[in-house]
């Protein structure tokens, strides 16, 4: 594969941790709730690169399980920013082609937020091209222990065999298993941790972390993370010349 093909390889899914809304109001001398208002302009700047870049899937984590533990305010905050941003954006993103899907276990939320929810994924049901996943109340061990709960029941119906559960078997009960695994796994903010989000699915993923906290996260910002995946050799546990020479072999 020559250069030129490599700067245009983009990933068909980027999962971001929105992490340092807090800190960006802090450093600014407001309160955090102002950051996480701030950081609604960066997701609509990361949307509409997506779409500009042809990524296929865009998965935000919007909010963990364990951000419950935040204090009571903090927590209000962002269930209205919920709400009021998908109230906003849903039409946006139907001009932009962009199919909504809420994940996470949303079982925790109100009733009202929920049926907000299902109104924005309605509306763009048949949105085409990007899927755009929002993280709510969403934890990657959440995400494989109600897999392997399915799972048990299915074994426990006599369905499936204990032996013929697999690594495919698994993934497919996750709460997402129609799209691809991430390919680029971006966190700003400066931590370099996973924070319980996309843990089976990211096993092969590319991270990459920013200094920038989530406001400052611009289409530039973007766009820089997209060119350092474009940079990179996956290898999926190859060596680098079975790679070069599988990657000629295609025609590259
Ligand atoms: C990420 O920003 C948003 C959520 C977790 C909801 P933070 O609120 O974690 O910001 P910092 O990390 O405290 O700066
Ligand atoms: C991860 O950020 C969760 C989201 C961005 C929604 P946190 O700020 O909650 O992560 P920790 O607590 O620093 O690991
Ligand atoms: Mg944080």
């Amino acid at each position: 594969m020559g250069d030129g093909e490599r700067a245009r390889r983009v990933p068909e899914h980027v999962a971001i941790i929105m992490d340092g809304n807090g800190r960006w109001a802090n450093q600014r001398g407001l309160p955090r709730t102002a950051g996480h208002r701030a950081g609604a302009k960066s997701v609509r700047a990361v949307v509409e690169e997506s779409v500009r870049h042809g990524v296929g899937v865009l998965t935000l984590f919007a909010f963990s399980s364990e951000n419950w533990r935040r204090p009571r305010g903090e927590v209000n905050v962002l269930m209205e920013l919920f709400m009021s941003t998908l109230q906003v954006e849903v039409q946006r993103l139907v001009e932009h082609d962009v199919r909504l899907r809420i994940i996470g276990d949303l079982s925790a939320f109100s009733a009202r937020l929920r049926t907000q929810f299902e109104k924005a994924e309605a509306a763009t049901r048949d949105n085409r091209r990007l899927m755009l996943q929002v993280a709510a109340n969403y934890g990657g061990r959440w995400d494989i222990t109600q897999a392997v709960r399915a799972i048990a029941r299915e074994v426990a119906a006599g369905r499936v065999a204990p032996d013929a559960i697999d690594e495919a078997l698994v993934a497919s009960r996750l709460s997402f298993p129609d799209v691809p695994d991430p390919d680029l796994f971006i966190r700003t903010g400066g931590e370099k941790r996973i924070s319980n989000f996309l843990l089976w699915q990211s096993a092969y993923a590319e991270l990459y972390f920013s200094d920038l906290m989530w406001p400052e996260f611009d289409a530039a910002a973007y766009g820089a993370a997209l060119n350092d995946f474009a940079r990179r050799q996956r290898r999926f546990g190859l060596t680098s010349e079975q790679v070069t020479a599988s990657s000629n072999a295609v025609g590259g």
